[in-house]
């Protein structure tokens, strides 16, 4: 069994870039379905998560060639198949985001029903509600979704319930080829949908407002295929940051490769707890915090306060002189890590959807599990500032989304390494 162990107390020096972003590259990936031709991608990370979406396209007919480690050449001409199979939707919720564009291509998509996860139910009723006003008709049976628009795709006015990140990208997947003009309202606003919105633009999709609560998408006959560069992670970026603030020497580290636009509000709520980052040509500066102060946090849609970034905010906070509250409005069960870092010394008690921390001065190294993969990152940032050994397991989830991890914070001065264990379930 493959774990993470990570020796505490090793300042951090230099710089880290962050890879292209994993929640933008996997619908870049399904939105080549919707131009017949070899579409290239650039900043693809080099993550798991690729990997499955590569096995979904390829199972479906595409061609994919890897350039070089970040850049694909997607060809999906021969597509001619419109099935997400239980076995990879199952590996990978995102899977789900082909079904917009196989709608838009081929009138038509069969996807394997969603599983919950770690995170919690991740249900796709408002993809399906918005697809409904499209015209697109659905049948479940034996645990498949069957999406249907035999008579085409009709542009309509949809609202969203909840601002979902992944149904705004399927409706807008579909929509770029309906027969006339849709708008979402209460669309998601995250810059991994502004990313999408501007590689359909120059594919010939015309879309406006990405990046706004209301996106007008003018459907058209036809979309080509282009070349695009996915944008830098802005996730990954503020988990280095977090690893800075904790654990850089005097000089701090620098985080680039990503806008620090996208990381705005993380930035402000940082330093108002005592964590001081610079912008810098492509990223942000991030010094070492002396005196972290207590914080309350709430988990929102993009501009909020990320939720993919509220297990690196519940360590900081974890080691704040006071008490914090983190309230999760996205997710109905992402505090899995707080049980973890409690292991670790913390002192967090929870209570619904809020996580009361009760800052202390150290953590302590153990033995912890990966809940999920911003959780896992955490629990590796953790272990850099306790004292003694913590050993990282379900390693697997932090692959999913982080690009060499591992050999980064080698590589800004950590103590880490990969290290095989022999497995507790095989005597
Ligand atoms: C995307 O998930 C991201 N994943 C998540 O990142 C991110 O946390 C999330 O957006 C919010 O920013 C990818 O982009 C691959 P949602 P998504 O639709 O699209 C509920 C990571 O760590 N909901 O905005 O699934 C849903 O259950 C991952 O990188 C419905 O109930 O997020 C969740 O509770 C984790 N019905 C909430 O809304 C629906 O039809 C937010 O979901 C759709 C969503």
């Amino acid at each position: 069994m493959d774990i993470i162990r990570v020796k505490g107390g090793h300042r951090l020096h230099g710089s880290v870039q962050v890879a292209g972003a994993k929640n933008s590259a996997l619908k870049l990936m399904a939105a080549t379905l919707l131009a017949p031709g070899a579409t290239t991608l650039t900043n693809v990370p080099n993550i798991s998560d690729v990997h499955v979406m590569g096995k979904v396209l390829k199972y479906m007919g595409a061609s994919i060639d890897v350039i070089d480690e970040h850049t694909l050449l997607i060809d999906t001409s021969a597509v001619s198949m419109w099935e997400a199979p239980y076995e990879l939707v199952a590996q990978m919720r995102a899977s789900t985001a082909v079904m917009g564009p196989l709608l838009g291509r081929f009138g038509k998509a069969k996807i394997a029903m969603p599983g919950g996860c770690n995170l919690g139910a991740r249900k796709i009723d408002m993809h399906i509600l918005g697809l409904e006003a499209l015209g697109v008709h659905f049948d479940t049976d034996h645990g498949y979704i069957y999406a249907d628009a035999a008579e085409g795709l009709v542009g309509t006015d949809v609202s969203l319930e909840f601002a979902s990140v992944g149904a705004t990208e399927n409706l807008i997947m579909a929509a770029v080829r309906a027969q006339g003009c849709t708008t979402i309202d209460n669309a998601a606003r995250e810059p991994e949908i502004v990313d999408l919105a501007c590689m359909l633009n120059k594919m010939g999709a015309k879309i406006e407002g990405a990046g706004t609560p209301v996106i007008k998408i003018e459907g058209v006959a036809e979309l080509h295929p282009v070349e695009h560069q996915v944008v830098g992670d802005r996730i990954e970026a503020g988990t280095f940051v977090v690893a800075g603030a904790l654990m850089a020497g005097a000089e701090g580290i620098e985080v680039t490769g990503f806008n620090p636009l996208h990381l705005d509000m993380v930035i402000k709520r940082f330093a108002s707890m005592g964590i001081e980052c610079e912008r810098i040509a492509g990223g942000i500066h991030v010094r070492p915090v002396e005196h972290i102060k207590p914080i309350d946090i709430q988990t929102l849609p993009f501009p909020g306060f990320p939720t993919d970034m509220q297990p690196q905010a519940m360590l900081v906070s974890a080691l704040a002189d006071g008490n914090s509250i983190i309230t999760e409005n996205i997710f109905e069960n992402r505090f899995m890590f707080a049980s973890e870092l409690v292991r670790m010394g913390a002192d967090i008690h929870i209570e619904g959807h809020h996580a009361m921390i009760h800052g202390v001065r150290s953590l302590s190294g153990a033995q912890v599990v990966s809940p999920d993969l911003r959780g896992g990152a955490a629990l590796v940032l953790a272990g850099l500032c306790a004292e003694g050994t913590t050993e990282v397991s379900a390693i697997h989830h932090i692959a999913r989304g982080y690009e060499r991890f591992v050999e980064k914070l080698v590589a800004l001065g950590a103590q880490v390494a990969y290290v095989t264990v022999p497995d507790p379930n095989f005597d």
